[in-house]
């Protein structure tokens, strides 16, 4: 069964072919990261009319990319939540407009649960050459989800059958190293900036405190932020007055590098330490990583000397924003839902994972 994705929840606009849930046909990302990088973040309005702008070429090449006609697609599966609303419109228009012109099966996608299906992408098409898992996770499987908007600690038992251990109380802690690399003059997005700065600084040059939080699985990565820019400012001679946006004109490479490292590897041993405590209480069969910050090397290098069974990580690319996640879920959506007509599909911008979700 040969699904067609659409992903447009915030600065990707992407579309792929996936087969029976595993096997990449093609996979096509338009990334706005150039046209937001002068603003330091996404423009809700920019983003909405780049992806007006590009949508369906992106989503003609991921058909001429794989070969295919409208009549090789069994099903489109669109991201419908959360996201930006401007955005999540122009991806779900399209998808509900191909669905009922080329009468296809529409499916709507959760897009944090699908960053979790990256990892069950095992085989591509012969053009593609991404480095994939050999083999798709098992379950019961412990995901770790980190993206620019989510944190969080879920445990599928089956496909569609999670329990959501814990998440953020606060910031993302992807938009955590956004914001630390804004502090510190890195540029946007944050993640890869402070990933490539820290290489060349000394992690242990600075402390920071870990939040204690109720829920033991749950986040908390203000602190940590608040706790970087309040040493960050003193070790440039000023107070907690002291405008963060000012600071990278105070900051020289050494610092700039040590502060990179240190954040990043108080960041990753937060998450991994909660990784493997729950680990160690639910013994599951297999852990991922999913979300833009999964591409992170440290928390790759981190997470596997923390746990005791055999971690195989989906590529970098199939981490941040992608619409092949979104076509491998729609696939496992299909063996267990029924579609959604083509005129009632409304998006749910602020929908976040359920506690519990079970299928009946
Ligand atoms: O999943 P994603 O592409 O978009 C959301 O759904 O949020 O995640 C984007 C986030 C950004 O905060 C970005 O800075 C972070 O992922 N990120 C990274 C790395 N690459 C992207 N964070 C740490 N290390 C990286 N290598
Ligand atoms: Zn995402």
């Amino acid at each position: 069964m040969k699904i067609l994705g659409i992903e447009s929840s915030c600065d990707e606009t992407a579309a792929s072919i996936v087969e029976d849930g595993t096997r990449l046909l093609s996979n096509v990302v338009h990334t706005q990261i150039d046209i937001h990088a002068e603003y330091g973040g996404v423009v809700p309005e920019i983003a909405a009319r780049s992806h007006i702008e590009v949508i369906n070429p992106v989503i003609q090449r991921a058909l001429d990319d794989a070969h295919h006609t409208w009549d090789d697609i069994d099903a489109i599966a669109v991201t419908y939540a959360p996201g930006l609303s401007g955005s999540l419109l122009v991806g779900t228009l399209a998808a509900r407009t191909i669905a009922h012109l080329k009468g296809k099966p529409l499916y709507p996608i959760h897009h944090v649960e699908a960053h979790v299906y990256a990892n069950f992408i095992t085989e591509q098409a012969g053009t593609l050459s991404l480095a994939l898992p050999n083999r798709q996770p098992e379950f019961p499987m412990l995901a770790l989800i980190v993206s620019g908007g989510h944190s969080q600690l879920a445990l599928f038992r089956d496909h569609g059958d999670y329990e959501l251990l814990g998440q953020t109380q606060d910031d993302a802690v992807g938009e955590a190293f956004d914001k630390v690399a804004k502090m510190l003059g890195l540029p946007y997005p944050g993640g890869p900036s402070i990933a490539r700065a820290a290489e060349l600084g000394n992690a242990a040059a600075y402390t920071f405190p870990k939040a204690k939080l109720a829920g033991k699985y749950d986040f908390s990565f203000s602190g940590l932020k608040t706790a970087v820019l309040r040493r960050l400012q003193s070790e440039v001679g000023k107070d907690f007055t002291f405008p963060s946006h000012e600071l990278p004109a105070l900051v020289n490479d050494q610092l700039r590098h040590d502060f990179a490292a240190s954040f990043q590897r108080i960041a990753i041993e937060t998450l991994v330490s909660k990784a493997r405590l729950a680990y160690d209480e639910y013994q599951p069969a297999s852990v991922v990583i999913a979300g833009g910050v999964a591409a992170n090397q440290e928390l790759r290098r981190q997470l596997r000397e923390a746990v005791p069974i055999d971690i195989e990580y989906a590529p970098p690319s199939l981490c941040t924003d992608n619409a092949a996640m979104i076509a491998t879920l729609g696939y496992y959506e299909t063996l267990r839902k029924q579609p959604v007509s083509p005129f009632d599909l409304e998006i749910q911008p602020s929908l976040s994972m359920a506690p519990r979700n079970i299928v009946v």
